[in-house]
């Protein structure tokens, strides 16, 4: 009880010591602070019920204002939208994802991919998961071929590459256009880089190793401009020269061309005519460790690279036909064939070897592994489907080819 009392005490007194302070401040304040308090008392009442009607921050027409923007969501682009290395292939063949996948791991790694398609084509490289990991992230586009274009040949193929539509809109903003085909392969053991070669409006294997251009279109490094440029005043006649040799022929006759002479592609790709050896270099004779100090990077070292001396190594090769016609000047001869074995062993990949050659009948049973000698061991088939060379056991080229 006596604290209530005492509670009640408290306030009261609270109260008027409140009054009498107000009325003191009161009596001390002009007329001009009295009217400034009334001015802020109305400004806050009017503040509190106007409140909703204010229209929020958001909804206010946005002023322009400078503030720090990150750069355009995430990591620059590793890739040069300029430089495209380009597929075309309507057949849904086992080799697209492999030889795809190897491409894009030897161009060096600025270039983007594309695959131009049929359905079926495009459906049967998209079933590769790592093809799908490019294509997540825009290392590689899979598109179809257009619809009113086929390439189902040669001939249109030809139609398909010298179409102006093609390079002006399809590719835009390629500058650059590596073209590579099934039957073509880059060697990852080359020393070279496809980016040494963007100086030249063409460059492909050459057909003609005197000649001042030429080469061909198979696996080929374009120049997009210069292409536009010739189809825009040309057109190609339907059923006459295959597109490589009649866009070449054009470019190389432009004012101001600079296509890669016969010297020069051999080096860049190899189909009918070898070129130069690879040269060794002995290791410098001062120095304790030679290997680190008497070579540039990726100089051939005697006594490590030894096999390479005077092997002709271009940075790729082309052949013809998917792999069925391998001409003399780079495949005749075991010893050529040999280099070729040690130094571009994926180009296995775009021939026709098929591993059912080396496996003996019946081939729907379980095999286990024999050894030399017996019983029931069809041991003559091995050396049958391989060709020795200084030695060493390489297999058979396929069946069916003649020198050309
Ligand atoms: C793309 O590559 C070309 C040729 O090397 C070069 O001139 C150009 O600057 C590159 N573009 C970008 C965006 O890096
Ligand atoms: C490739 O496959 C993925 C996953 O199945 C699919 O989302 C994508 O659309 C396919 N791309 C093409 C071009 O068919
Ligand atoms: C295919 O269609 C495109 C776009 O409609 C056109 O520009 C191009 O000339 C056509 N190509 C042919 C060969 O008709
Ligand atoms: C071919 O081109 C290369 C490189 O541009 C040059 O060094 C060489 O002299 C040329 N060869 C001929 C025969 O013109």
């Amino acid at each position: 009880m006596g604290l209530i009392a005492n509670r009640e005490t408290n306030m009261t007194d609270t109260w008027e010591y409140l009054k009498s302070t107000i009325l003191v401040a009161w009596s001390r304040t002009t007329r001009k602070i009295r009217a400034l308090g009334a001015f802020v008392i109305i400004a806050i009442t009017c503040l509190i019920f106007l409140r909703p009607s204010i229209p929020m921050r958001a909804s206010l027409p946005s002023v322009p204002s400078v503030h720090f923007t990150p750069p355009p969501s995430g990591p620059i682009s590793p890739y040069n939208v300029s430089k495209v290395a380009l597929l075309i292939e309507n057949r849904p063949n086992p080799i697209l994802a492999p030889l795809m996948l190897h491409f894009m791991s030897v161009v060096p790694p600025d270039w983007r991919f594309r695959f131009m398609g049929s359905p079926e084509s495009v459906k049967a490289v998209n079933a590769s998961r790592a093809v799908r990991d490019a294509v997540a992230i825009g290392k590689l586009d899979l598109t179809y071929i257009p619809s009113n274009m086929t390439t189902g040949s040669q001939e249109e193929i030809s139609r398909f590459l010298t179409t102006l539509w093609l390079y002006e809109v399809v590719l835009q903003p390629a500058e650059w256009l590596l073209v590579f085909q099934t039957d073509s392969m880059i060697c990852a053991n080359s020393r070279q880089t496809l980016n040494s070669w963007l100086d030249y409006d063409w460059v492909g294997a050459p057909w003609n190793p005197k000649g001042r251009f030429g080469g061909n279109g198979g696996l080929s490094l374009r120049r997009v401009s210069k292409i536009v440029d010739v189809l825009k005043h040309q057109q190609r006649i339907p059923d006459s020269e295959p597109e490589d040799v009649w866009l070449t022929d054009r470019l190389g006759h432009r004012p101001g061309a600079k296509l890669a002479n016969g010297t020069a592609s051999l080096t860049f790709s190899g189909e009918m005519h070898g070129g130069d050896g690879e040269k060794v270099v002995p290791p410098k004779k001062s120095g304790h460790a030679p290997h680190k100090e008497g070579a540039v990077a990726g100089d051939l070292i005697e006594g490590i690279d030894d096999w390479r001396e005077g092997g002709y190594e271009p940075m790729g090769y082309h052949t013809g036909g998917s792999g069925e016609t391998l001409h003399g000047g780079i495949w005749g001869t075991p010893r050529l064939r040999a280099h070729i074995w040690n130094y571009c062993p994926e180009v296995k990949m775009m021939l026709r070897m098929d591993a059912a050659q080396y496996v003996p009948g019946e081939c729907s049973n379980n095999w286990k592994r024999m050894e030399p000698g017996w019983e029931g061991m069809f041991d003559d088939v091995k050396s049958r489907e391989t060709e020795i060379i200084d030695g060493v056991e390489y297999p058979m080229l396929p069946a069916g080819l003649m020198p050309w």
